[in-house]
């Protein structure tokens, strides 16, 4: 039985078609951001999900998953942990490379922000290929951080990486103008 919040923080994000280009339906969070209960319902989902987990570690993607992960990470009494792209971070860092549609990107993450042995989960809002996720769940690897899994609000039902996803929404509208 799906959760009764789901309707409304559904209904909160606006879908934007053709954007940043032609044939993509871009789903925008930051409507959802405007509306105070949708917004504290989406954290109290990941909320409730992780509580009592013994997670110590939130991390977050890159730009949207900073929205999400550091309310989750107070809340559930763990350190938020941004991963960020190339050049951001000033500290040193590891990086790890992600297959792109066009090209590559880079995930970094800021070496002695996670010790070996802590329990990590991944914050995004949306997965779509799962090459984002699968760069930030090797980044906390070769940390030694254990991640339990990663969860974002939007996503599609099948994304072949290997560790469960918690999706909130799922991403599998047809495209229409
Ligand atoms: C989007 C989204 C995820 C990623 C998901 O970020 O916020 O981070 O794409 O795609 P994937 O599952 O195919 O890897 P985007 O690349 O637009 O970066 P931004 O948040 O910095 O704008």
């Amino acid at each position: 039985k799906s959760d009764p919040r789901l309707q409304g923080i559904s209904e909160a994000i606006r879908v934007v078609p053709h954007f940043p280009k032609q044939g993509i339906m871009f789903q925008d969070i930051t409507t959802l951001l405007l509306d105070h209960k949708a917004f504290k319902d989406t954290v109290d989902i990941f909320v409730d999900r992780y509580r009592g987990m013994n997670i110590s570690v939130v991390a977050g993607v890159e730009a949207r998953g900073f929205v999400f992960g550091p309310a989750i990470a107070l809340a559930i009494g763990a350190k938020f942990v941004p991963l960020r792209k190339p050049r951001k971070l000033p500290g040193e860092v590891i990086s790890e490379a992600y297959e792109l549609e066009y090209g590559t990107d880079c995930l970094e993450i800021h070496v002695g922000a996670v010790q070996p042995g802590e329990r990590a989960i991944v914050i995004d809002d949306l997965v779509a290929t799962g090459g984002t996720l699968s760069a930030a769940i090797r980044l906390l690897e070769r940390v030694g951080a254990e991640v339990i899994e990663c969860a974002c609000v939007i996503g599609v039902r099948e994304v072949k990486i290997n560790i469960w996803i918690a999706c909130f929404i799922p991403n599998d509208m047809p495209f229409r103008d």
